[in-house]
């Protein structure tokens, strides 16, 4: 049977870019990009797509119907500060979205589903150096409540059902294609815009806040290699721990000076500090790494290059 895929949340931060990659690999008719509120871009302009509002079932049953959809890349969320602003959405969207994704997995005998979930998942009492992948799951956010919940769920689904569901624990991704959208690790991205653009930050968290993060390709690539591991090689299915790189934000901003000196950056917490802090500073992923051969190609130094390289040259061409 041959793969048809559909990535909802294909125009967010993760969507829209995993959507290009698997449309390289699988074809790009067979990935179909699951929009809502805002239409794909150019760059998505090569293959299908189609309204999906994940909150109705109605509404993702006929894409897949339609499509004859064997695997889903479930991206969309709302993410952690978005979350806290509007708790009832987060929910309804986290959630009920979730759950109509799985049944109609269950009930059209999909091959596989992905859900990711998030370092969110922990909170205060977690420890914070080396988080283990077993460990306390007690979140003080929305969004980590559904995460947790959510890779409950997935597992329920394939233990209770053989629903292939996988997922992992992404730290704050960094990307220079799409902006994220409420997070709280958002920092770390608007940062590098802000250098390019203007030489000057002003970070929502402390100067020493330290939260594990992963460049963008290499998320690309945690997800697709999760997705085609062989089943029987997993011990764990959509809960694995995940991270590339940890360092604190002043860190960051020092990485960027040396490719802007005159890079100025300012720290006036708000709301989000308290999130950032009760989630871990480093992580344990070494199950990522036994069960499916994980292993992170950037660090800070190589991603912040990366970034300022992509960026700039978008800056310079006037579309930033
Ligand atoms: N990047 C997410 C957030 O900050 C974490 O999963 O909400």
């Amino acid at each position: 049977m041959s793969e048809m895929i559909l990535v909802t949340g294909a125009v967010g931060q993760i969507g829209s870019e995993l959507t290009v990659e698997l449309r390289k690999r699988y074809g790009n008719d067979s990935v179909v990009a699951g929009f809502h509120r805002k239409k794909p871009g150019a760059t998505l302009q090569n293959g299908p797509s189609e309204l999906v509002d994940v909150t109705k079932k109605e509404s993702v049953e006929n894409v897949v119907k339609k499509y004859d959809i064997t695997t889903i890349y479930h991206m969309v969320a709302i993410l952690s500060a978005v979350g806290e602003e509007k708790p009832n959405l987060a929910w309804n969207v986290n959630m009920n979205g979730l759950y109509n994704i799985l049944e109609i997995a269950k009930e059209h005998n999909m091959r596989r589903v992905f859900c990711p979930s998030s370092i969110a998942v922990f909170g205060p009492e977690t420890p914070q150096k080396s988080t283990p992948q077993e460990t306390i799951l007690r979140p003080r956010t929305m969004y980590g409540v559904t995460k947790v919940a959510g890779e409950l769920l997935c597992d329920y689904y394939f233990r209770r059902f053989g629903l292939d569901v996988r997922g992992l624990r992404y730290p704050g991704i960094i990307s220079s294609e799409t902006l994220p959208g409420g997070g709280t690790t958002d920092y770390a991205v608007e940062i590098f815009y802000e250098a390019v653009k203007n030489k000057r930050y002003t970070c929502f968290v402390k100067k020493d806040t330290i939260l594990p993060m992963m460049y963008m390709p290499d998320c690309i690539k945690a997800t697709m290699d999760l997705m085609n591991a062989p089943l029987s090689s997993l011990k764990h299915h959509s809960d694995f721990n995940i991270t590339a790189m940890s360092f604190s934000a002043g860190e960051l901003a020092e990485e960027i000076r040396k490719h802007i000196p005159n890079f100025v950056c300012e720290y006036t917490p708000d709301f989000r500090q308290n999130i950032a802090d009760s989630w871990p500073r480093t992580i344990d992923d070494s199950c990522a790494r036994e069960e499916w051969g994980w292993k992170p190609n950037y660090d800070l130094p190589s991603m912040t290059k990366n970034m300022l390289e992509k960026l700039e040259k978008r800056y310079e061409e006037g579309k930033l």
